[in-house]
């Protein structure tokens, strides 16, 4: 709808322009009116307002504290990996894979362009990201150190020491709603998400207990590697004592 219409324009525009004369010499620019990753995310490009972004991302991609993620400073190429995860069935949400679906490569490349510049703030209506208090210690320990008794690896080898992330294939935990980081690692458990790389998620998250997810969430959402989230005490980080055998 939102294409046409804008073809429409462009023919209108340039039509006028040859009335006066002028020529249309910007005519063959195809793209010069496509949306940009910004007027997707706000109307939903070829997925309707019904996928409108911003309506459950926040409109500065912040996420909604609970189960809708962050997608603010996300890296790209995990950006573009999930969008096809959520296209080819390896990640399963109603939603999700619905508006996957209907967007083509170039709406999500330009989207995954959009939100990477955007900064990963936290704006005051997001509640629910910081933890009142530190979370239990042995928290922190598994997501520094690892449980090398278990074959554990340490969660800050591939997600960061203040969970921001470790390149392209390994997203920041930091700044992401707690919730959303608890309900990913059941997804793993249970086989719903899958799709990772050499199935490192799914082989850590069969690893852990169910009472050790939630306090592991609210450890990793709260670590200070996204800017501008205030961070946990020092207190709570405690420094991490490599271990060879945890492939840290
Ligand atoms: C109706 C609400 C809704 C809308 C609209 C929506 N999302 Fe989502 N999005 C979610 C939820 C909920 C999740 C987490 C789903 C899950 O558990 O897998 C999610 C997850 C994602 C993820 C995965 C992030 C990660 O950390 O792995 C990406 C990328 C994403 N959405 C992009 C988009 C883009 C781009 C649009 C607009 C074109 C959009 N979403 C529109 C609700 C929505
Ligand atoms: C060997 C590397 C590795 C280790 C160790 C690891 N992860 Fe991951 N993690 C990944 C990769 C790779 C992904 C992205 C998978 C994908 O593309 O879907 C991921 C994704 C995640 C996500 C989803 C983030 C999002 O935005 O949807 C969560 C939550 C998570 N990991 C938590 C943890 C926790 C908690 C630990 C430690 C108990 C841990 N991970 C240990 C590699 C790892």
């Amino acid at each position: 709808m939102g294409r046409i219409h804008n073809y429409l324009l462009k023919a209108t525009l340039c039509a006028a322009v040859v009335v006066t004369g002028a020529g249309c010499s910007r005519q063959h620019q195809a793209g010069a009116f496509e949306a940009t990753g910004e007027v997707i995310a706000q109307g939903g490009g070829d997925a309707g307002v019904d996928g409108a972004c911003v309506v459950c991302h926040g409109l500065q991609g912040q996420g909604d504290g609970e189960t809708v993620p962050r997608l603010a400073a996300m890296d790209r190429g995990y950006f573009l990996q999930q969008m096809e995860n959520y296209d080819n069935g390896a990640r399963n949400h109603a939603q999700m894979s619905w508006i996957a679906g209907r967007l083509d490569n170039q709406a999500r490349v330009r989207l995954a362009d959009y939100y990477a510049t955007l900064p990963a703030t936290a704006p005051v209506e997001v509640s629910g990201v910081l933890p009142p208090t530190c979370p239990p210690a042995f928290a922190a320990t598994l997501y520094q150190q690892g449980d090398p008794e278990r074959g554990l690896v340490a969660c800050a080898t591939c997600h960061g020491v203040r969970g921001e992330g470790v390149g392209t294939g390994n997203p920041p935990l930091a700044g992401q709603p707690a919730p959303y980081v608890e309900q990913q690692l059941r997804l793993w458990r249970t086989g719903k998400r899958y799709g990772d790389a050499m199935h490192a998620m799914t082989g850590v998250s069969r690893l852990l207990a169910e009472d050790e997810l939630a306090p592991l969430a609210d450890y990793s959402a709260a670590l200070p590697g996204a800017t501008s989230y205030p961070a946990l005490p020092a207190t709570c980080l405690p420094a991490r004592h490599p271990d060879p055998r945890s492939g840290a």
